[in-house]
C-alpha cells in the first residue's frame, strides 16, 4: 500500500487543483494500491488530524477549477515551534498524524512560508515533496510558480480596462498589484497592460520623477498616465529606513495601502485628478489560465515520479523550461526578487516606461 498525504498551505492561487490532479493521476496510473489523505486547511489539518481519505475520482474534473478542494490557511512558520492555546506542540502533533496514518510521504503545495515549515518537517524525518505555488513567483530555485501567469492575466486585464476609461479623462490612474515583497506580477502586468510607470519593491521610487513623467506626458498631449504599483513598492526615503523603523511606519500609516499614499503625493504636486484601482484578491481568483494548467500538471506529474521512486526532500520547479528538483534545504527561506538590472527592465526602459527612479 502506498499512502500519500496532501495539503495546500498559505494563500490560495489558481491551478492548485490542477497540480494535485497531476500528482494523483501520475501515481494512480502506475499503482492500484494507493491511499490519498487530504488534509484540510493546510498545516492546520495535519496538526489537528483533520483529513479525508480521497479516491482518485475526486481528483478528476478539477483541472480548471480555481481555489483548492482541500482548503487552505496561513500558519506562520515563526509560530510553528510555539505551542497552541491549549499547549499543543504543533510540530509533534504533525509528526504524530503522519505516523499514525503510516504515510509514505506528504505532498505540500505552497509558497515561501509553507516551504520553511515543509523543510522543518523534512528535518524532523518526514518524507516531504513540495510543489511551487504562489501568484507572487517569488520562490527561490524555480523560474516559475503556478498561479503567477493567471494573476498576471487578471492584473493585465484590470490595466486594460483602466486604459479605455483613462483615455476619456485627463486623470492619473494607479493600479495596485499584489505580489507581497516582490514585483514580478506588477512588472509583467505593467508591461503587458502598457503602464507608463511601474513601481516595484526592488526599485525604490522618487516621487519627483513620477511627477515629471506625468507632466511631460501632459505637455506631449497625453492627458492621462497609468501607474502600476506593486503593493510592496517603497519610496527612496522609506528605503533608507531601518527595517524596524519601516515596519513601524507601515503600522502607523494612515493610508490603506501604497496606492493611496502615492495618490496623495501626486495630488499635492500636480493639478491632476487621481483614481485608484486595487484588484486585490481577484488576482488569485477564478480559473487557472492555460499556462498555469500546463505548468501545474507538469509539476504534479513530476511529483508523482518522485513518489514512485521514493525520492523525498525536494521542491519541483522549472529552470529554462525544464522540470527540476531542488533540495528543500536549499530553497526554504529564500526569496526570488526582481533583478533591477534584468533584460526585461532594460527593455521596458528602452520603450520609455519609467520605474520612478
Ligand atoms: O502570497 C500571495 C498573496 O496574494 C500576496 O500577493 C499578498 O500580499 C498576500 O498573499 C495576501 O494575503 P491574504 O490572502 O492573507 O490577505
Amino acid at each position: 500500500m502506498l499512502r500519500i498525504g496532501m495539503l495546500t498551505s498559505g494563500g490560495d492561487c489558481q491551478a492548485l487543483n490542477a497540480a494535485m490532479r497531476g500528482v494523483v493521476k501520475g501515481v494512480c496510473s502506475k499503482r492500484d494500491d494507493v491511499e490519498i489523505y487530504g488534509f484540510q486547511d493546510g498545516y492546520k489539518g495535519l496538526i489537528y488530524g483533520n483529513f479525508e481519505m480521497l479516491s482518485s475520482k475526486e481528483f478528476s474534473g478539477i483541472l480548471t477549477r480555481g481555489g483548492t478542494i482541500l482548503g487552505t490557511s496561513r500558519q506562520p512558520f515563526k509560530l510553528m515551534r510555539v505551542p497552541d492555546e491549549n499547549g499543543l506542540d504543533k510540530v509533534e502533533a504533525m509528526k504524530h498524524t503522519y505516523h499514525k496514518l503510516c504515510l509514505d510521504c506528504i505532498v505540500i503545495l505552497g509558497g515561501n512560508g509553507t516551504h520553511k515549515t515543509a523543510n522543518l518537517l523534512r528535518e524532523e524525518g518526514l518524507n516531504v515533496i513540495t510543489l511551487p505555488k504562489t501568484i507572487d513567483n517569488d520562490l527561490w530555485g524555480t523560474d516559475m510558480t503556478f498561479g503567477f501567469q493567471s494573476a498576471v492575466d487578471i492584473a493585465t486585464d484590470t490595466i486594460d480596462r483602466i486604459h479605455t476609461t483613462a483615455t476619456s479623462h485627463s486623470r492619473v490612474f494607479i493600479v495596485e498589484v499584489m505580489g507581497h515583497k516582490v514585483g514580478h506580477v506588477t512588472l509583467h502586468a505593467g508591461i503587458a497592460g502598457g503602464a507608463d510607470v511601474i513601481l516595484l519593491p526592488e526599485i525604490p521610487y522618487d516621487i519627483e520623477v513620477i511627477v515629471e513623467v506625468i507632466q511631460k506626458r501632459s505637455e506631449a498631449g497625453k492627458a492621462f498616465t497609468i501607474i502600476a504599483v506593486a503593493e510592496g513598492a517603497i519610496s527612496k526615503e522609506d528605503a533608507k529606513l531601518k527595517k524596524k523603523e519601516y515596519k513601524e511606519k507601515l503600522v502607523n500609516r494612515t493610508y490603506p495601502s501604497i496606492a493611496y499614499e502615492l495618490a496623495e503625493q501626486i495630488r499635492e504636486r500636480t493639478d491632476k485628478e487621481v483614481r485608484i484601482t486595487v484588484p486585490g484578491h481577484t488576482q488569485r481568483g477564478g480559473s487557472p489560465c492555460p499556462y498555469d494548467r500546463v505548468f501545474a500538471t507538469r509539476m504534479g506529474a513530476a511529483a508523482s515520479q518522485l513518489i514512485l521512486k521514493k525520492e523525498y526532500g525536494y521542491m519541483l520547479g522549472d529552470k529554462n523550461g525544464n522540470t527540476i528538483k531542488m533540495p528543500l534545504q536549499d530553497v526554504a527561506g529564500k526569496l526570488k526578487y526582481v533583478d533591477p538590472d534584468c533584460g526585461l527592465i532594460k527593455e521596458a526602459k528602452m520603450i520609455g516606461i519609467s520605474f520612478g527612479c
